[in-house]
């Protein structure tokens, strides 16, 4: 595509003032519905998202149940006014595809074999987007299991990394998402770094594909600490409201 738009300005900054390495802005708060078991609020850059966990509960219909663990249930949503031109509620094609990787991610982190013939539904609400959604949502639902006291081997993270203007770059925003080269969403288990999630759009080199990955777990990580800070924050509130 014929590009007007500089999204590396002569001093090596991008759009947003940003450095190749560094993220957005990101802020994460646990357990703020009162009616979930577990859930989050998180911000991360323009994206607003939220997270609402429930279960383990009986899997229904009953043929949905595995005899040996529990099912889980991701469901990615976007809300019709969180992207400039308003989207048709409801699922999608594209909503079904984040479901199903953010599900496939989450299984391979929670203890399921402790939950046989249960379900673990994870909802997450995109209420306004701007690049990064998948990995903003799988950040929020790590949080939000936590919140919810579901046994899991670590605190699952994502982050992407991404090629524009010829450069990899950390944490694509929305113009560098429409008109970069590459996103590569990853998703880790930050004690092992473990992969659980990663999916690319566009074309990398195998060099560029590896520094890309080495960033973007990098960018795991820095989420992850915030995680883990959000988490604490609750229950010292907790604590002392004691
Ligand atoms: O959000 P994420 O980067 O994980 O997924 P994407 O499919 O690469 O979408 C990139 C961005 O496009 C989203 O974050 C939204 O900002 C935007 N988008 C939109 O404006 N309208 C849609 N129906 C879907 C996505």
């Amino acid at each position: 595509m014929e590009l007007d738009i500089k999204l590396i300005d002569d001093n090596g900054k991008r759009l947003d003032g940003r450095s190749a390495e560094e993220l957005r802005k990101i802020k994460i708060e646990a357990g703020v519905l009162h009616r979930a078991d577990g859930s989050c609020y998180l911000e991360w850059g323009g994206n607003k998202v939220l997270a609402a966990v429930y279960g383990p509960r009986e899997a229904i219909p009953r043929h949905t149940q595995n005899p040996l663990r529990a099912i889980v249930n991701a469901r990615y949503n976007m809300a019709a006014f969180s992207v400039e031109d308003r989207k048709r509620p409801g699922p999608d094609r594209r909503s079904r595809e984040i479901s199903k990787v953010i599900s496939e991610a989450l299984e391979k982190i929670i203890l399921t074999e402790q939950f046989p013939r249960s379900a673990i539904d994870v909802n997450i609400e995109v209420l306004d987007a701007e690049a990064g959604t998948r990995c903003a949502g799988l950040t929020a639902a790590g949080v939000a299991l936590a919140d919810a006291g579901i046994p899991m081997n670590d605190i699952p993270v994502a982050c992407a990394a991404g090629k524009i203007a010829g450069q990899i770059v950390i944490d694509l925003g929305k113009e560098e998402d429409n008109f970069g080269d590459a996103d590569l969403p990853v998703a880790i288990s930050p004690r092992t770094d473990e992969i659980l999630l990663l999916q690319m759009d566009g074309h990398l080199t195998v060099e560029e594909f590896n520094k890309a990955l080495d960033l973007a777990i990098k960018g795991c990580h820095v989420a992850s600490e915030i995680q883990k800070k959000a988490i604490l924050d609750k229950y010292q509130s907790v604590k002392e409201a004691e």
